[in-house]
């Protein structure tokens, strides 16, 4: 069983599961069972792996780096995403004293010189801007990105959180096309489901990465109606698909999108990434994605 691809550009395609670094201080690895896990997953085809400058505490793209440096010939089995302009208070950056996006052309170098420091890379496949700036200057954007391009730090550019409107803003100053835009969705979480962000996405064939696709973990444990109708809904489900779990339930409603969506899991369990990538044949009709989404709603589609 493989991760299939999704083609972003001519020269760029990623794993269609795509395991996130975001809780990866949590799961406890030394940078050699990292290693071991990076390993594994590159073993099953899932070769994209999503990091922040923020994630750990600003520690979590060290992690990654540290685990790879063991073993430095893997970086080109594998894409890096990575972002940048959140910052809050942390002692990489003492001069900070409140939570705040900076999309200056200064601050965006700068943070993905210092990503690249950390992963440890000559190269960072996809940088995005994580979060829409009140305050975004697109021009200035595009020149930092012109920057790092002919610098040959970075390959491609994308977005995450960014609305329809964001996203048309940016891509007016760029001379290459927006390749993503990272946004939750999920079972839990339908926003952009129906506020055009998906449908952007698919008119303009950009690869739309879903975040907390399992809802970070709330799907399993919160005991509020609509999780508890969920669960019901996709046991069910999954007992007619033949005994899948609800996460491959779960994610295989997130792939049936026609926007063509990649989960991005954050998962430190290689047996739950496998699991995802099963996920990725699971059939599911038409009738059973709206009855799931008809159980997130709680009302039917009118
Ligand atoms: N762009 C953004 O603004 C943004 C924001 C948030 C996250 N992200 C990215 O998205 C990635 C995923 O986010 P996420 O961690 O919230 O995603 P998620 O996959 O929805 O949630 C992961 C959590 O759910 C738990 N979990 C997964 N399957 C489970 C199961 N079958 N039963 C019980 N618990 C289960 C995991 O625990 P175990 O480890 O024990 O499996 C983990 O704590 C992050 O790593 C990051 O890369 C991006």
């Amino acid at each position: 069983m493989s991760s299939s691809r999704i083609q972003l550009t001519d020269d760029l395609s990623f794993s269609r599961t795509i395991p996130g670094l975001m809780r990866v201080r949590n799961w406890d690895y030394s940078p050699s069972e990292l290693l071991d896990w990076i390993k594994q997953c590159l073993d099953m085809g899932v070769t994209t792996f999503d990091n922040a400058n923020i994630y750990g505490g600003f520690t979590a793209e060290a992690a990654f780096g540290e685990a790879l440096a063991l073993e430095p010939s893997l970086r080109d089995k594998m894409e890096l995403v990575t972002k940048c302009d959140i910052l809050f208070p942390n002692e990489a950056y003492p001069h900070v004293y409140l939570p705040h996006y900076d999309t200056t052309r200064d601050h965006i170098i700068a943070s993905a010189e210092r990503s690249l420091r950390k992963l440890q890379t000559e190269t960072i496949d996809v940088l995005l801007i994580h979060r829409p700036d009140p305050l975004m200057d697109a021009d200035e954007v595009a020149s930092a990105f012109t920057a790092l391009h002919e610098a040959g730090k970075v390959r491609y550019f994308g977005v995450s959180n960014f609305l329809p409107q964001h996203m048309d803003l940016l891509q007016s100053r760029l001379d290459t096309a927006i390749v993503t835009n990272q946004v939750e969705v999920s079972v839990t979480y339908l926003d952009h489901i129906y506020n055009g962000t998906l449908d952007y996405c698919q008119q303009h064939r950009i690869t739309p990465m879903a975040w907390s696709p399992v809802g970070g973990g709330r799907l399993f444990t919160s005991d509020d109606d609509r999780s508890v109708r969920l669960r019901e809904t996709m046991q069910r489900i999954g007992n007619n698909l033949g005994g899948t779990s609800i996460d491959q339930v779960a994610l295989a409603w997130l792939l049936q999108h026609p926007s063509k969506i990649a989960p991005v899991l954050g998962t430190g369990k290689i047996e739950r990434v496998r699991a995802a990538v099963e996920a990725e044949s699971l059939p599911m009709t038409r009738q059973q994605w709206f009855e799931i989404l008809v159980a997130s709603q709680g009302h039917n589609v009118p």
